[in-house]
């Protein structure tokens, strides 16, 4: 399974790329806004830091000013991604844009059938948002494994992108379901490596090391 990190904090973008857990990156407009940056330029750092598909999302609604958006954001770098709202306007242009050659991401999917229209429409990735499902007392991993079944079942190559996933636990029940990617904030990312029986055991072989006098040079 991929990892994409779901930030526009480049300073943590970029610790976490150094560490070799970065194979893309997803930002939303809150995103940005936390950010505090102009989106053209932080997106344009972002780009230059990973070599992955970087999401960028459009925030206009109606299918023309979509595609103005569009162009202006696919023109950052070679490897961005184009975020595109899931509606009908955001479909049909989410169709151009792959069409065209473009990495399309559609977001803010809640149901199967709105992932199995995305896949029609030839997105590179959908994005299904685990987390506000659970938040409504849902459980958005249900959401994941219809959404596998789904497009194993008709041979769909759409990416499914687990989003909104805030907890180590998301991300190990995406992979056992087998989503392609997930996108975490970098916190949750580096919560993965945690264990207090690795820490338990370091301590108790560096406290025997030390007894033994000696040095590995
Ligand atoms: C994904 O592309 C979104 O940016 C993100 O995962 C949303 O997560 P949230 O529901 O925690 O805001």
């Amino acid at each position: 399974m991929k990892f994409f990190v779901d930030t526009a904090d480049v300073n943590e973008i970029r610790e976490l790329n150094d560490l070799g857990f970065v194979d893309g990156v997803t930002t939303n407009p809150s995103l940005i806004l936390k950010s505090g940056r102009n989106i053209l330029e932080v997106t344009k750092e972002i780009c230059d830091i990973v070599e992955g598909p970087v999401s960028s999302e459009v925030t206009a609604t109606e299918y023309d000013a979509i595609m103005k958006e569009a162009a202006v954001i696919a023109k950052i770098a070679d490897n961005i991604c184009i975020k595109l709202p899931l509606t009908l306007d955001g479909l049909k242009a989410c169709k151009n844009l792959s069409s065209d050659g473009h990495l399309t991401n559609v977001t803010l999917c809640f149901s199967a059938n709105q992932a199995l229209l995305a896949a029609r429409a030839g997105a590179t990735f959908i994005s299904p948002f685990i987390g506000r499902l659970d938040d409504i007392g849902l459980d958005g991993m249900d959401l994941i494994q219809e959404i596998r079944q789904i497009y194993d079942n008709y041979g769909f190559e759409t990416e499914i992108l687990a989003a909104s996933a805030r907890t180590v636990n998301h991300i190990k029940a995406a992979a056992l379901i087998g989503a392609d990617v997930v996108t975490a904030p970098p916190a949750t990312l580096k919560a993965l490596v945690k264990h207090p029986l690795t820490d338990k055991g370091l301590e108790t072989f560096l406290a025997d090391w030390a007894k033994t006098g000696q040095k590995i040079a």
